[in-house]
């Protein structure tokens, strides 16, 4: 039995024999050679199988493949600069454990509501592995960060009795005969987390009933919300723009083959390192109307007014004190100006906008009793949250940062259904 590798190690094997087990993604037929590409989740490797050199079963099972067909391939490691990856297999035996028939995705261009409705294969595509797998190379590098920067993990609720980032969004569900709501952020749950562990983030799935269909928006995405006792906005910005720097090199420097094969123009994304350009809200508006926007001041951003706004810039730029009536109930109000409010959010380059939200939060017991009556949030779910500004309270500040508007970023793609393996959109619950 010759050893089964996978093809990620395959460079340690060069010329020696070893199996390969996967799945044929394409054959090119040449007579007397055939051609196969084989994936193992790993990557993808060319394999050659020469009629010459093999008994006429082996050559003809590998004649016989089509695309998808589950195989045991064994061969000999040769390096070749001119094969993708720069290995080659030539072939020795093979066996096939299924050879397929009509597999629905060809590789050619499929139109988009054909591949959602088949996104448990359409994953298995040279395009979407690549995509993944910065996805995966994300979320390592925010732990690896966190973990290394005084940061503990601790898990929030998903089920909750409250909403957190406003009402309009939520996902009811029923809990033994009284309502429940899939979690919009772990935040409130790292507030209390801080006053036992200092620094802590949560990372989760959170949920939002999202009703319009923008490609920047899922029901469920995953988020990552870091959250630190005393600490305030300043402070706040230096962490992200560390982190997220941290984020954009590993990447860059660990999943170069991913991104050269999603052909991202990585030359902007170079240049992310600290600092990132500081601009207020007050600055934000006034630049959008020296852009010829129609602006009135008190108003979110929307898309169109993110991607102005950052493409004034080559780094992400943290815009800070949003009008305090755009933003969400915990906003710290900035001591003589209450109409604006501590936050600060993060839009990305390349308009792909807001990448992270957070900021300040209320520290005072009367006024955060006072922004969950106006904004009509039932007292006794918030009761708990109020002990925390009861009991030692402390200047404190967080953020969180969307997975999959970062890896959409990151790898230029134009819409976010692309950087989860499962999307789960307005109208899309399959598969
Ligand atoms: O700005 P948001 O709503 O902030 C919060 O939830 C805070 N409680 C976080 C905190 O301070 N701990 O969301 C944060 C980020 C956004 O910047 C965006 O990246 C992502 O979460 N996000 C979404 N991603 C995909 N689909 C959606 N519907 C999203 N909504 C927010
Ligand atoms: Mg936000």
């Amino acid at each position: 039995m010759t050893k089964w590798v996978y093809i990620r190690e395959i460079g340690e094997y060069v010329g020696q024999e070893v199996t390969l087990k996967g799945w044929v993604y394409n054959r090119t037929d040449k007579g007397k050679l055939q051609f196969l590409v084989i994936r193992d989740g790993t990557g993808f490797i060319q394999a050659v199988a020469f009629q010459k050199e093999l008994p006429a079963e082996v050559f003809q099972r590998a004649a016989s493949l089509t695309q998808e067909s589950s195989v045991v391939v064994t061969g000999i490691v040769r390096a070749d600069p001119r094969a993708p990856g720069g290995y080659e297999l030539g072939i020795t035996n093979l066996e096939i454990i299924q050879l397929v028939q009509d597999y629905p995705i060809a590789l050619k261009e499929h139109g988009v509501e054909f591949l959602m409705a088949n996104r448990h294969l359409w994953i298995r595509t040279k395009r979407q592995h690549a995509i993944l797998m910065v996805r995966v190379e994300v979320i390592r590098a925010i732990r690896d960060w966190l973990d290394s920067h005084g940061f503990v993990n601790m898990d929030t609720p998903i089920l909750t009795p409250a909403a957190c980032e406003g009402t309009t969004t939520l996902f009811e569900t029923d809990y033994f005969g009284e309502p429940a709501y899939l979690t919009q952020s772990g935040q409130l749950y790292n507030e209390a987390n801080i006053m036992a562990f200092g620094r802590v983030y949560c990372f989760g799935p959170t949920f939002r009933a999202e009703k319009s269909k923008t490609r920047r928006h899922l029901t469920e995405f995953w988020m990552v919300e870091p959250e630190i006792a005393f600490c305030d906005l300043y402070d706040l910005m230096e962490v992200e723009e560390q982190f997220v720097s941290y984020i954009v090199q590993r990447v860059l420097e660990r999943r170069a083959r991913e991104l050269e094969v999603l052909e991202r123009d990585t030359s902007r994304l170079a240049k992310v390192e600290p600092p990132f350009p500081r601009l207020s809200y007050d600055g934000a508006v006034e630049l959008l109307r020296k852009q010829g926007f129609d602006f009135r001041w008190g108003e979110d951003f929307g898309a169109p007014h993110e991607t102005a706004i950052s493409d004034q810039f080559e780094k992400p730029v943290f815009v800070h004190h949003y009008p305090t009536q755009c933003k969400a109930f915990y906003m710290q109000p900035e001591p003589g100006r209450p109409e604006v409010c501590r936050s600060v959010d993060l839009l990305a380059p390349e308009g792909y906008g807001e990448i992270i939200g957070g900021g300040e939060r209320i520290a005072d017991y009367e006024l955060l009793e006072q922004r969950i009556r106006e904004h009509n949030l039932p007292r006794e779910a918030y009761e708990w949250y109020l002990d925390l500004r009861r009991y030692g309270t402390v200047p404190h500040a967080g953020f969180g940062l969307g997975v999959e508007r970062t890896v959409s970023w990151l790898t230029g793609i134009h819409h976010l259904r692309e950087a989860i393996p499962f999307p789960r959109m307005l109208e899309r619950i399959y598969p």
